[in-house]
């Protein structure tokens, strides 16, 4: 419904927006910048939560005691993350049951990165180094995004990304540092997840619908292949020091750009993953809707709870 007052709300909306300050919960905006932070921030809290399945899987088998509590606080972590944008994507108006329904259903996406395999203790590993690199070129500059909540929301999910990028680096390190078996172990995990990682940054900026507006509203700083080109340059150092190759035979310094070039990634594959044809889409959606499942009587306990006490009862 427009009102009269809009051409000025709009007006201040779109000064607020070049001036770099931040949009609130209760101030005036388009409906489609609206649309467009739920869509990426409930993407966002989905990676998060589906994105602690695939280390999950191997919190039973880590090597050691030491090792099992860092991937425990690092799972624990996304959880975390997860709740905090949920909260995030709450202030736009839409519920986290909506939300849940239509990551179930698949009217949502999360992180194509999830819908691979940890098929060795090296992924968790090459999962904290490279995904949770990926996640921190991408969500630093988040942290200036221009709607207030989210931004804020960042702050705090990239301090706790630190500490998971190195935790992976460091187990790394330590295989790389061991048998030879353990250096296969690590140079076959880098070599699968190293292109999904470049996918993680979206579709090449000429393919993305979305980030010439998003750029437009502040709600990206970067563009998808700016961040790509970030990670790569930051990766190459890190994987010289581990003492493992990136599997990108086109990967080298250009001097006049001062950045590495890199090929390609395969799109096919990625469109493939992005629309549900990855290796791990359905057993992902179908952990989650189990866990959600489960949870119901906890929901409902709660929810009684709440009645009882808004009724001015005593809970029990
Ligand atoms: N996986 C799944 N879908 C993807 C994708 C990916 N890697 N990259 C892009 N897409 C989808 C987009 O959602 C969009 O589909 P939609 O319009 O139906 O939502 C379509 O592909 C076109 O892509 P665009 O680049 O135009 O879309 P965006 O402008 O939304 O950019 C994005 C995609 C860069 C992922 C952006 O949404 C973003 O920065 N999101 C916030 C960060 C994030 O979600 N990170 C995911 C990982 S979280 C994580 O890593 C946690 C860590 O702890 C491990």
């Amino acid at each position: 419904m427009t009102t009269a007052a809009e051409p000025r709300l709009a007006e201040h909306f779109e000064a607020t927006i070049a001036r770099h300050d931040r949009i609130e919960p209760r101030d005036w905006m388009p409906e489609a910048y609206r649309a467009t932070l739920v869509r990426q921030i409930a993407q966002h809290a989905h990676s998060e939560v589906i994105g602690m399945q695939p280390e999950g899987d191997w919190l039973t088998r880590a090597p050691s005691l030491r090792r099992k509590a860092v991937l425990l606080a690092k799972v624990q972590d996304e959880a975390g993350h997860g709740l905090y944008l949920y909260s995030a994507c709450e202030t736009l108006g839409v519920t986290r049951r909506e939300l849940t329904e239509k990551l179930l259903d698949g009217r949502q996406k999360y992180s194509s990165i999830f819908n691979y395999p940890t098929l060795s203790y090296a992924d968790v590993g090459t999962i904290g180094w490279l995904v949770d690199g990926a996640a921190i070129c991408n969500q630093v500059p988040l942290c200036r995004t221009s709607y207030g909540p989210y931004g804020r929301a960042m702050i705090r999910v990239c301090k706790e990304e630190s500490f998971h990028q190195r935790q992976g680096f460091e187990l790394l390190m330590t295989m790389m540092r061991g048998t030879d078996e353990q250096r296969e172990m690590v140079q076959e995990s880098v070599n699968r997840f190293w292109w999904p990682a470049l996918m993680m940054f979206g579709p090449p900026d000429d393919a993305s619908p979305n980030t010439a507006r998003s750029m437009a509203w502040g709600i990206k700083r970067d563009t998808n292949d700016e961040l790509r080109q970030r990670f790569v340059d930051m990766s190459v150092p890190q994987a010289e020091v581990l003492g493992v190759t990136l599997p990108d035979p086109e990967l080298a310094w250009n001097e006049q750009r001062q950045a590495h070039d890199f090929g390609e990634p395969d799109w096919d594959e990625f469109w493939a993953v992005v629309n549900g044809d990855g290796p791990c889409n359905a057993q992902r959606i179908e952990h989650r809707r189990r866990a959600h499942d489960d949870g119901a009587w906890v929901r409902a306990a709660a929810t009684a709870f709440a009645a009882r006490q808004a009724e001015g009862g005593r809970g029990r």
